[in-house]
């Protein structure tokens, strides 16, 4: 038996490699990815390695382009966010990780997946979903729905006895969980877990306190082709560049810290703090763009379809032909929506100030106060007005009738 594990190198997902090993009897393969996570990877192969896991068996891989450009960029032409504001960090990852899982089983012949999610939370429904759209006959290891380590002292002393170092801050309770890539950080549990308690300031790993963030407001430029960020004060950017870019802008501006209280989609309600730099000012930009490129009847549809597209999203179904359909349909408004934007960044705050496009629909000619040469008679209003009331003049007159 053969299975391919997502290994962060952390603790938790080393015991689960020497779980997998000592309980199941499988010979393991490691996949570990550069999400953007900001984190080394060799220490996850020093350390697979030092577990027993074969040289050839050991995949560490930098996803990150390939991150942005085909699951955060087709996600965010959408101006996607979950229940009003989480922009689905850790949602939108877990189908790229999955694929990968499953076309290395495929590549090393291995039977089985696994995954360090637990049986509470989204993340094993998205693993899990994915892994199966992508291949049907796969079988899925969950260990935390089945170990019987239940238990930070349990899941120590499991260490301790298998030779798995364990860092000096792991001894006891780690003070939350974290998820982070290239688009967020996410911290959940433990200090956090009272949603009325305030996080405390160590919570934060990725912005800047807006509070002293710099006093004076900071302008980009940012440069969208088809609905896509593709430069940024002129010089062009790939994907990831551009993403990292404006992570680093936000940081210091102190922009995209979140605190919420979300509806799993198991049942459950769950508080996160959720630090999304350059993704907020991402969404704003874009919206900013869409503001003078998109048409309002195609703006309004995709705006009204946006809160299921990030359901579908939220809930794991990304390969699904619903997730499809609703992609190909965002994609065609994206057509002109190329230009620029300027934005004010300023404690804790991306304003769009000004933007501009050859793909512009905003004709100053037809809204401008002053005299507008012809372009727009507004007797035509008159007549407009009237056949848009004489319904609720219809039901004005009833009402009055029957009072
Ligand atoms: N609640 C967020 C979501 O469902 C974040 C999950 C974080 N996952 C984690 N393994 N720490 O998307
Ligand atoms: C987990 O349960 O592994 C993390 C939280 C989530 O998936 O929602």
């Amino acid at each position: 038996k053969k299975v391919v594990l997502a290994y962060s190198g952390g603790l938790d997902t080393s015991i689960i490699l020497k779980w997998l090993q000592t309980e199941y009897g499988c010979e393991v393969v490691t996949f570990t990815a550069d999400l953007g996570q900001g984190e080394e990877l060799e220490p996850a192969r020093e350390k697979a390695i030092m577990l027993g896991i074969k040289p050839e068996n050991i995949f560490i891989e930098d996803l990150r382009e390939e991150f942005v450009r085909d699951y955060v960029n087709p996600m965010f032409r959408a101006n996607t966010v979950y229940e009003g504001q989480y922009l689905l960090g850790t949602s939108i990852a877990r189908p790229l990780i999955s694929k990968r899982l499953v076309e290395i089983a495929e590549a090393t012949g291995a039977d089985a997946v696994a995954h360090g999610a637990t049986g509470k939370g989204n993340d094993q429904v998205r693993f899990e979903l994915a892994c199966y759209a992508l291949n049907p006959e796969i079988k899925v290891i969950a260990p935390w729905r089945e170990w019987d380590l239940t238990s930070r002292t349990k899941l120590i002393d499991f260490a301790e006895k298998n030779q798995i170092p364990i860092a000096r801050d792991k001894r006891g309770e780690a003070p939350f969980s974290v998820d982070a890539n290239l688009l967020h950080t996410s911290s959940e549990g433990k200090v956090l877990e009272d949603p009325a308690e305030m996080a405390p300031d160590y919570v934060f790993q990725r912005t800047d306190n807006p509070v002293t963030a710099p006093d004076e407001p900071e302008y980009i430029e940012v440069t969208f082709d088809k609905g896509d960020a593709v430069a940024i004060d002129g010089k062009a950017v790939t994907p990831a560049e551009m993403l990292t870019k404006l992570n680093e802008l936000g940081k210091k501006h102190g922009i995209g810290r979140l605190d919420f209280v979300e509806n799993r989609f198991v049942g459950m309600k769950s508080r996160g703090i959720y630090e999304t730099p350059g993704g907020t000012i991402l969404l704003e930009a874009h919206r900013g763009i869409e503001q003078i490129t998109l048409d309002s009847g195609a703006g309004h549809l995709k705006d009204s379809l946006m809160p299921r597209y990030a359901e579908i999203i939220y809930n794991g179904f990304w390969f699904s032909p619903e997730r499809e359909m609703l992609q190909a349909l965002i994609d065609k408004s994206q057509e002109h929506v190329t230009g620029t934007v300027r934005l004010q960044l300023f404690k804790g705050s991306v304003f769009c100030v000004g933007r501009w496009s050859d793909h512009s629909l905003y004709s100053e000619a037809h809204v401008t106060f002053e005299d507008d040469a012809g372009a727009y008679d507004q007797k035509d209003a008159a007549g407009f007005i009237q056949l848009n009331a004489l319904r609720l003049k219809l039901l004005a007159t009833r009402n009055r009738r029957l009072k």
